[in-house]
């Protein structure tokens, strides 16, 4: 049977990954696919640097559209990462007629709902496995092995570089700056990392995993996103002392109200699964009414692993090629007429446990006036600790029972408006699954 014909867009870290897989494991792949992926092109900015890397017997150009517009090429596989340059590809591509597979979070979360209704209406598909949590196969197991379900919610840890990072400052000491350069030192981080320790990444990710669970188009925007470049180690030994850790998380609930999506940093019981993902790791809990939790764990970026999805949607695309498009898995698991945009919570409707943290004067009836105004603003403690007062300064930390945020909020402004405060508290969320 004839080849499925690839152009890679992009031989980096995802793109030499799947290079190298689709290489060494062709035999594999070619009895599972029906038939052979041959990559026929490759584009990269750098065409000597590539020749050196794969040799000579593969067309190399420095012009991705000679790939995008060669009639012979049936899937074009975008890894050259970014926004502007891969949307202009893609779509043209879709234009093309050629089914898309790309691992591009940030693409898909921004500009997914256009770029999967121009594939639609093309009749091609556009896959993206290699997007959420590397190589977990977290978007087939919620788009097709969980389709009996009605899923109640999503929570993970989708950002190996934050984990890294929170792992080494609660386990070794480290500040958030010494975590960092370790991470970029040993290739976790990207050169700019932004993205990942502002809680971006993670959003983009969660944004691609709340509209298939829950049949709702993609709107990054409405994320609400807090990264950990503000999260403080005194916390990070205060949630460890109270039993918690602290992990950067992903999640969105169904309420009745709407959609919870969020992402920050949130205290996790110290036994629970994910309190025990560490290093680079990724993890994603999924609720369903009938299956209960399932738990997807594995390594969430890297060459391989990443290579792993990418060339995971490259079989599937092989083996559905000839399928009637109307009778293919839907792109974000529901069937596109049935998307509903149900709305998105704001966070102060979100209802979560919190964990605050005061620094006030210690003296007589401080306790007393903070447990009045949570009391006032309907919060209910669930617990208090109090550190040894230092120079007439001591530190409560509190543990509340779930809340509405915007009681939260009522609550902290009132309290930071005490005379006997010594600075802003310090909230974080609590989740237990
Ligand atoms: P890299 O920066 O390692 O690689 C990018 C590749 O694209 C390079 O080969 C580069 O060429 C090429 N390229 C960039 N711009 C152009 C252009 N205009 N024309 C032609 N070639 C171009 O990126 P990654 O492999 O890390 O990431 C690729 C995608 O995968 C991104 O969307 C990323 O978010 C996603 N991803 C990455 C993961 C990871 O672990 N790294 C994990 C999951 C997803 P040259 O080499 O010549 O510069
Ligand atoms: N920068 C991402 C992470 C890798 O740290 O998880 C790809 O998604």
């Amino acid at each position: 049977m004839k080849s499925m014909k690839v152009g890679l867009l992009g031989l980096g870290v995802v793109g030499g990954g799947t290079w190298n897989v689709l290489r060494r494991n062709a035999q594999e792949i070619t009895r599972r696919a029906g038939r052979q992926i041959e990559v026929v092109c490759v584009a990269v900015r750098d065409v000597a640097k590539a020749r050196a890397r794969i040799g000579e017997d593969v067309c190399i150009t420095d012009d991705p559209y000679e790939i995008v517009n060669d009639p012979n090429i049936d899937i074009v596989v975008e890894l050259i990462g970014g926004i502007t340059t891969a949307k202009a590809l893609v779509m043209l591509a879709i234009e093309n007629g050629k089914h898309v597979v790309t691992a591009n979070k940030a693409l898909l979360a921004t500009h997914g709902t256009e770029i999967f209704e121009a594939a639609s209406a093309k009749g091609v598909m556009v896959a993206f496995e290699g997007a959420v949590a590397g190589g977990i196969p977290i978007i087939k197991a919620i788009r097709e092995g969980l389709t009996a379900n009605r899923i109640e919610w999503v929570a993970g840890i989708i950002n190996g570089t934050t984990n890294y990072i929170l792992t080494e400052m609660r386990s070794r000491g480290l500040s958030f700056e010494q975590a960092l350069a370790q991470a970029q030192h040993l290739g976790y981080a990207e050169a700019d990392p932004t993205a990942d320790v502002q809680g971006i990444d993670a959003a983009q990710k969660l944004t691609l995993l709340a509209s298939m669970a829950f049949g709702i188009p993609v709107q990054l925007s409405r994320a609400y996103v807090e990264g950990i470049t503000e999260l403080n180690a005194v916390d990070i030994a205060q949630a460890e002392q109270l039993g918690y850790r602290i992990k950067l998380l992903g999640i969105t609930r169904r309420r009745a109200e709407g959609i919870e999506l969020r992402v920050h940093p949130t205290l996790v019981p110290a036994n629970s699964i994910l309190a025990n993902v560490e290093d680079a790791m990724n993890a994603v809990l999924v609720s369903g009414d009938a299956v209960g939790q399932t738990l997807y764990y594995g390594k969430g970026a890297g060459e391989e692993p990443t290579a792993s999805a990418v060339v995971a949607d490259l079989v599937d695309v092989t083996r559905l090629h000839t399928a009637d498009p109307g009778h293919r898995v839907p792109h974000l698991a529901f069937q596109p007429e049935s998307v509903v945009d149900i709305p998105v919570l704001p966070i102060d409707e979100v209802r979560c446990a919190y964990y605050l943290r005061l620094s006030v004067n210690d003296q007589p009836g401080v306790l007393a006036e903070i447990a009045k105004e949570l009391s006032n603003a309907g919060i209910s403690i669930g617990s208090m600790v109090q550190q040894p007062p230092d120079q007439g300064e001591a530190s409560l930390t509190f543990l509340t029972h779930q809340a509405l945020e915007k009681n939260i909020n009522q609550a902290m402004l009132a309290i930071e408006a005490l005379p006997f405060m010594r600075s802003k508290i310090t909230r974080l969320r609590v989740e237990e699954f």
